[in-house]
């Protein structure tokens, strides 16, 4: 199959129609009393309608049938998928899964929205303030169905299998080292070609947005140019006596309502409120080239921020491979408390802060203030190797969620899981004093 095409930008102002359909964009107008082809106009807002213009974000949409064409919405059992944070007490310890389980297809078929586990999370969906994090783990296609959060913004990080994303824009397919965003309200529904995992940040307050540049300029870190968005592509496919199910999540739960079409029948748009996929190989890494660490901000993709100046609600951070080049310096990361928690995820490679325990599709989370750092055997390899330039992290790609918010585990993170690690805490224990009181200056 020929590579999907995509529009280039982040936060413009796109416009797109199939190309079998030319014309379909109404001319100098967003709703004429009578669209192109027969279409019918359909606004979605991403902000409030008298946001600031840097904040305003919309689409109109060009769809053969508006999305209110369907049954009335019915809850819907998904016992992985939670908000409820209370369900089990408290635990500020440092947390690491080994690879979560994917289901064996011969054993039960699973799709992406039916293998959403939440791990942890913050807030509160109706509140529009807190955040969620998942896992998914799948082995089959979604098939009649699609999906759309109402609660917030997905932003969604494969580490095992291609996803193949139908949005209400077009289509995106999404490989490992790449991650997509689906804002608030966008429908889509997902393919995959066999065992598939990875993780799922969800922010209810905003949406994600590219962190200011400060003194680095105008270029670097994430560049916009290398964001993409689908190009419009619609089916107008009957499914008939309510055979296509549309899921929506909303307040935290999962409700499902039918219709007789495919709601991936928007024949053009124009917008800036999109769905947007993003290759992590682009990322523009800055650092030291002197001495001492920068703080990880530095790797900061994407970022949604609270309404406190320069405070997350959710930072998308990753470590990509990278020139080290400090002198007379502990070059791993170094030992920290955090008033922020960090939920990192693994998507290839090892971690150089620990070359074991923490593999591809496991996690770690370190809690507000939770003590972390180096593992015993990266403290003495790194505070006796040579401090030549060298390349680390080749071949590994790991990322973190930091959140200003403090997340609790849900029942399933801490306790159903059988990938909890029990033993992580031990890779500190072995660390040992140096400390010497008649130590004198070389
Ligand atoms: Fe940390």
């Amino acid at each position: 199959m020929a590579p999907l095409r995509y529009l280039s930008g982040f936060g413009s102002e796109f416009a797109s129609e199939d190309p079998r359909c030319p014309g379909s964009l109404p001319k100098g107008q967003n709703t004429p009393q009578k669209c192109p082809y027969g279409l019918y106009a359909e606004q979605l807002s991403g902000s409030a309608f008298t946001a600031p213009r840097t904040h305003n974000r919309r689409t109109w949409l060009y769809r053969i049938l508006p999305s209110a064409v369907h049954t009335p919405f019915s809850p819907m059992e998904q016992p992985y998928l939670t908000h409820n944070w209370k369900s089990s007490d408290p635990n500020p310890n440092q947390m690491r899964w080994h690879p979560f389980s994917i289901p064996h297809i011969n054993k039960e078929k699973v799709d992406w929205v039916q293998g959403l586990h939440t791990i942890c999370g913050a807030g509160d969906p109706c509140a529009r303030h807190g955040i969620s994090v998942y896992a998914y783990m799948c082995n089959t296609s979604m098939v009649d169905t699609c999906m759309y959060t109402a609660d917030g913004d997905f932003l969604i990080v494969p580490e095992k299998g291609t996803l193949h994303i139908t949005t209400e824009f077009g289509k995106m397919d999404v490989f490992n080292n790449e991650i997509c965003v689906i804002q608030q309200g966008m429908r889509f529904s997902v393919e995959v070609d066999g065992e598939s995992r990875g993780y799922v940040l969800e922010v209810f307050d905003g949406h994600f947005e590219l962190p200011c540049l400060g003194p680095i300029g105008a270029n670097g870190l994430a560049n916009p140019r290398d964001f993409l968005t689908p190009v419009a592509w619609y089916e107008d496919r009957r499914v008939p006596h309510g055979g296509y199910t549309v899921i929506s999540k909303y307040q935290g739960k999962l409700f499902q309502a039918h219709q007789d079409q495919s709601p991936f029948n928007v024949v053009a748009w124009h917008g800036n409120y999109v769905p947007y996929k993003y290759n992590l190989e682009n990322f523009v890494v800055v650092n030291s080239v002197s001495f001492d660490h920068m703080d990880p901000s530095i790797f900061t993709v994407l970022t949604c921020q609270s309404v406190k100046p320069g405070v997350a609600i959710a930072d998308f951070v990753i470590f990509p491979p990278r020139w080290s080049v400090q002198t007379n310096t502990f070059r791993p990361p170094y030992y920290h408390r955090n008033c922020m928690s960090e939920f990192m995820g693994l998507i290839k490679g090892s971690y150089e802060a620990k070359e074991e325990g923490f593999r591809p599709g496991g996690a770690t989370l370190h809690s507000m203030m939770t003590p972390h750092g180096p593992d015993a055997v990266c403290f003495e390899g790194a505070s006796n190797a040579e401090l030549k330039p060298q390349r680390i992290a080749e071949g590994t790609m790991a990322f973190m969620f930091e959140s200003s918010l403090s997340m609790a585990l849900t029942e399933w993170g801490q306790k159903t899981c059988e990938c909890v690690d029990a033993e992580y805490y031990k890779c500190w224990l072995p660390l040992k004093s140096h400390f010497n009181p008649d130590w004198k200056p070389e």
